[in-house]
């Protein structure tokens, strides 16, 4: 349990000695610090309840407080202001320095299924991709760091128009292979096309298909044919799929991204059937298609009625979404599931999640949530769009960060190290400059900032990180452990470490990474403020040093795990 709830439940106790029954008391991180390091607020809530004096009750709450606290005193009418006492503090830090569980709290553990990466095979992963494979792969890891049983699952975008656009590329280039032969008997082989292939043939197709129906004619027929399972196209697909998914992979890896199910709408096609059954009743018919209502009425928009199949009774992206509910449902019986999910998507899922609960594919106690985020956009406000106004694939992107981190950082004479930093780098910068914005928030993809080795980025922190590794490994002490604080800065980490509970809770209900972003920049700020301050490897006094080298251990710990929860890794040099 954290310090702050640990204190919470000890107030609690201290009022009820009083004779105060009170709900909940909190333990507030004080803004004046020169009053207390916190603040303890219950008394005037209580004078209202009780019909007594704030000021009164303070001083009744203060005279049975214990030596956790130091100079507790009351300020205005009744506020009571605590700093914590030395030896409580590095008490509660010496647990911390090996056990990063005792500076949390620990949810009722749920199961989770969380929706994000969502790429789209054969078809190049853009920002908007990035954006929800950064915040979902944290999301996940904070949710299970706080005691979530949570599973992460990619939902690959492996059905759609790509498919008809790069089967009729192939066909354009290789029009003899057996596929495209009416009079072909014998049993189709397996696809042969490399990832350089497949890389090329989506965009060229595309760009045909704008410019000429007859090509985007084709394309729609064969897609029908793919979406409806027919042969060899289907096959041909899935061979297709197969290849573009390990490539897909290779980017996920590159930004730390792991996914417990590698599922998609391809892999939902089985469920389809069971789930018509289940929406059958709710189903009716308009303009050929089959629809769901899903509007209320005290909706302040219209909602329009969810398509599930199309007037060619061909299954689209929703009934999609939706056998994957029903498969997830039935395999996993999650009490949440989240899509981190682009904001565009917002009425979709709206519509989706209607139709879901109220057919009962999705049981009412099943939490449903579409966790959207802002845009990245370029310096004029508009989202980032390449020089040829194209949308800004993700390698382009990657590349930038890297060749710009790359002109700082010339003193490596080993290639081969240089590239393995390089990369870590590139990711902690994209990752930290992501991640950083309130997740709903729009921000600009500012380049030179983002890269800066000062200020809020990814590379001061992980820059800091090297500076408190090399230390540790440079000075050797064999008793980590924390005697005294020497100084105010020491202090002031301590306190900010205290406070990490909260981060993480505040992180958590409000499924924004930013404040853990935040919340490494001061602790990064502090420790370089001390860093300053005192000469810690030169240090004469043997015991002042051990525990400034106990202290950058404690500092090391907690920020390395706060940098896994954002999937951030630290290289051992920079
Ligand atoms: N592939 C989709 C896209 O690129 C994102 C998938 C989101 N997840 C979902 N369950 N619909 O827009």
């Amino acid at each position: 349990m954290s310090f702050i709830k640990e204190t919470e439940e000890y107030l609690k106790i201290v009022l009820k000695k009083c004779n105060y029954e009170i709900d909940e008391v909190v333990l507030e991180s004080s803004s004046r610090r020169d009053l207390g390091e916190f603040q303890i607020n219950c008394s005037m809530n209580l004078a209202k309840k009780y019909g007594k004096n704030p000021r009164e009750i303070a001083q009744e709450i203060v005279k049975n407080l214990d030596d956790r606290f130091k100079n507790v005193n009351i300020a205005g009418p009744g506020f009571i202001n605590v700093s914590i006492s030395d030896k409580y503090l590095l008490k509660t830090m010496n647990k911390s320095i090996n056990d990063f569980d005792t500076l949390i709290d620990k949810k009722n553990s749920k199961k989770i299924i969380i929706d994000y990466g969502g790429a789209n095979a054969a078809k190049a992963l853009h920002v908007g991709h990035m954006r929800s494979a950064n915040i979902g792969e944290a999301l996940k890891r904070l949710s299970i760091v706080l005691g979530n049983n949570t599973i992460g699952d990619v939902h690959l975008g492996d059905l759609g128009r790509q498919s008809g656009m790069v089967i009729s590329e192939i066909k354009k280039r290789k029009p003899d292979l057996c596929y495209f032969d009416s009079n072909y008997n014998g049993d189709y082989p397996k696809l042969e096309i490399t990832p350089e292939e497949l890389a090329e043939y989506y965009p060229c197709a595309n760009a045909d298909a704008k410019e000429n129906p007859e090509r985007m004619e084709e394309v729609r027929k064969i897609t029908a044919l793919v979406d409806e399972q027919k042969e060899p196209f289907f096959s041909m697909w899935k061979d297709i799929v197969e290849v573009s998914s390990k490539e897909i992979k290779k980017v996920y890896n590159y930004l730390n991204c792991n996914f417990e199910l590698w599922e998609g709408e391809l892999s939902s096609l089985k469920y389809i059937d069971d789930t018509l059954k289940v929406l059958s009743p709710y189903m009716y018919e308009s303009d050929g298609a089959k629809v769901i209502d899903v509007a209320n009425e005290n909706d302040k928009i219209e909602i329009p009625p969810l398509i599930v199949i199309k007037n060619d009774g061909a299954s689209i992206y929703a009934t999609r979404d939706l056998s994957t509910l029903y498969h997830r449902m039935k395999e996993y019986n999650p009490d949440e599931i989240w899509y981190v999910v682009d904001a565009r998507q917002g009425l979709y899922f709206e519509q989706v999640f209607r139709a879901s609960y109220k057919s009962k594919l999705v049981k009412k106690e099943t939490e449903l949530y579409h966790y959207y985020f802002g845009t990245m956009n370029g310096k004029d406000g508009k989202p980032f769009k390449t020089r040829d106004g194209g949308v800004l694939q993700l390698d382009d992107l990657l590349a930038m960060i890297k060749d710009e981190l790359s002109k700082k950082m010339n003193k490596y004479q080993d290639n081969k190290e240089k590239e393995e930093i390089l990369d870590i780098l590139t990711v902690a910068t994209v990752k930290y400059a992501d991640l950083l914005p309130f997740r709903t928030t729009d921000y600009i993809f500012d380049i030179e900032k983002f890269c800066s080795f000062e200020g809020k980025t990814g590379p001061y922190i992980l820059y800091t990180m090297v500076r408190i590794k090399s230390i540790l490994e440079k000075t050797n002490c064999k008793n980590i452990v924390l005697n005294e604080i020497y100084g105010e800065t020491e202090r002031n980490i301590y306190i900010k470490i205290l406070e990490l509970s909260r981060i993480l809770n505040k992180a958590y209900n409000e499924k924004t990474l930013s404040y853990i972003c935040e919340y490494l920049f001061e602790i990064c700020s502090l420790f370089n403020k001390f860093y300053s301050e005192c000469s810690i490897i030169n240090e004469e006094d043997v015991k002042k040093k051990d525990n400034y080298i106990s202290m950058l251990t404690l500092i090391y710990n907690v920020c390395s795990k706060l940098l896994d929860i954002l999937a951030i890794k630290i290289p051992n040099r920079m």
